[in-house]
């Protein structure tokens, strides 16, 4: 009898366990949706039960290191099918979509694939990234406004320059950094000078603190308790917002006579179409959901193309004769954003940083409804995540995808393969603003100093953002 168990039973429910999730969500999407005509769902594994496919995940990001051999596992156990797979990531119930073509798809409806953000409240529930439909495109615009076109763009520019320069000044004179640490800095006080006018010092010191507890809040267990992560990130979205909202008011006692020409005042000044203008909380939330965007992006992004122009000195030489020629050509220190969106070979670097940098890895949306697509059912409620690294990295999309060449960009890439902003009505409000910042980043440096890694061969870590173990440690000194 104990023979015909461990031959019979034990292999039966490990079998059982293992497709358990296969089978019963399949089962279900074929019962409860049998009407609708699409009945089955992506091909793909969904692992075991609650852990789903997790540890498969974590094992490629974190424990081999090679994050794309995910998606290139799956492609070459079930082909490239419909570029969507299931599986169970997260919790939940899931599709990955890795092709140019089914990511498009889903960008473009926006009705269907909706953003959710888990723990919304620390976010803001007014806040740009929260909100949907009409709503969500009146206050992308007013955002848009203020830090994404050229007038805002320009005066950007100038505020951001006097940090970097000394910022630079000092690690040169220190010899020895982590880029990836002083970069933090140097982006967090600029973020304090644009959004609001803070200068270096106890508050913006303290909102740095906040925002750390902030974000580890959003993706923890919401048990509003002390000791745990989402009662400290309520607590810290509180005394975050205080301090803007203090601000709010002393503008608005003022009168706001004297301009700051900040986002906070670019924000309180702007009306829509029917001359509405936003309420404070919505300012408030919006200025924190910006501050969540662009902080954590717009630091790795810079720490990568300081390390990619360490590695690939050929580029830095052309890149550094481009800035030294518009250098030569004017008198003042600071170049002006109509000058650097004009320089094409720096902004192919830009590009190029980005697309390796891959700091946004996928993004996710939730379905609203079932969704058909070729032939498959993604089922209500379920989890897409659009792998947009993949898109990147897929050597059919780019050629020798993993070598640091910003001549790629001579040519136009295939549609929907350069997805670094994310796409459809939600891509990113601060593009121009990001690849302007990293630019101008690359003019001072590339025109003022010479660098080199420390550790070259230092491995990448890829949970929760790519990053070099060391955090881009490198010697530098003036040229
Ligand atoms: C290189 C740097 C950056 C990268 C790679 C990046 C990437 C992205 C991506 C992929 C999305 C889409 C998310 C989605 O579809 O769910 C997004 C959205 C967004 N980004 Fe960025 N971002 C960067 C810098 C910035 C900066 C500097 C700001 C502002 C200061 C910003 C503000 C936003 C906002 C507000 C959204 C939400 C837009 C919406 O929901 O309508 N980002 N970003």
């Amino acid at each position: 009898m104990w023979l015909a168990v461990v031959l019979g039973v034990v292999p039966l429910l490990i079998w059982l366990l293992c497709w358990w999730n296969d089978l019963w969500y399949g089962l279900v999407t074929k019962t409860l949706r049998s009407s609708e005509g699409g009945t089955h769902l992506p091909p793909g594994y969904m692992g075991l039960p609650i852990i789903g496919e997790m540890f498969t995940f974590l094992w490629y990001f974190k424990f081999l290191r090679r994050p794309d051999d995910y998606i290139n596992s799956k492609r070459s156990k079930f082909g490239d099918g419909i570029g969507m797979y299931k599986t169970h990531l997260f919790g939940r119930p899931s599709v990955i979509v890795f092709s140019p073509t089914a990511a498009r798809f889903v960008f473009r409806d926006e009705e269907s694939f909706i953003l959710e953000w888990p723990n919304v409240e620390l976010v803001g529930k007014s806040s740009l990234v929260a909100v949907h439909g009409k709503t969500h495109a009146r206050l992308r615009s007013f955002v848009s406004r203020s830090i994404n076109q050229p007038e805002a763009l320009r005066r950007i520019a100038s505020v951001m320059q006097p940090s970097m320069i000394s910022a630079l000044d000092s690690w040169a004179k220190r010899g020895t950094i982590t880029a990836y640490n002083e970069i933090k800095k140097v982006t967090f006080e600029n973020i304090g000078m644009f959004f609001a006018s803070f200068k270096p010092g106890h508050t913006l010191d303290m909102l740095d603190e906040y925002f750390i507890g902030l974000v580890s809040g959003i993706r923890s267990y919401p048990m509003n308790i002390p000791g745990f992560a989402y009662h400290h990130g309520l607590q810290c979205r509180k005394k975050t917002v205080a301090i803007f909202k203090d601000e709010l008011e002393k503008r608005r006692k003022n009168g706001n006579s004297e301009s700051m020409n900040d986002l906070m005042d670019g924000l309180m000044k702007l009306k829509d179409e029917e001359g509405g203008r936003l309420s404070d909380i919505e300012i408030l939330d919006n200025i924190v959901s910006i501050l969540l965007a662009g902080y954590e992006s717009t630091t790795l992004s810079t720490m990568w193309a300081v390390y990619y122009l360490a590695k690939y000195p050929k580029v830095l030489l052309k890149l550094r004769d481009e800035s030294m020629f518009i250098k030569s050509s004017k008198n003042e220190q600071f170049v002006t954003s109509d000058e650097i969106l004009k320089m094409k070979y720096t902004m192919k670097v830009v590009d190029e940083t980005i697309r390796m940098a891959n700091v946004a890895a996928f993004v996710f949306r939730t379905t609203t409804k079932d969704v058909n697509y070729k032939g498959y059912t993604i089922p209500k409620g379920w989890n897409v995540m659009l792998w947009i690294r993949y898109l990147h990295t897929n050597p059919e999309n780019f050629n020798d995808p993993l070598c640091f060449n910003p001549e790629r960009w001579d040519a136009s890439m295939a549609p929907g393969t350069y997805q670094v902003f994310g796409g459809g009505a939600r891509n990113c409000v601060g593009n121009m603003l990001a690849r302007l910042q990293l630019a101008i980043f690359l003019y001072h440096l590339s025109t003022g100093y010479t660098w080199e890694l420390v550790n070259p061969d230092a491995k990448v870590r890829y949970l929760s953002h790519p990053k070099p173990e060391d955090g881009a440690e490198i010697t530098i000194k003036k040229l």
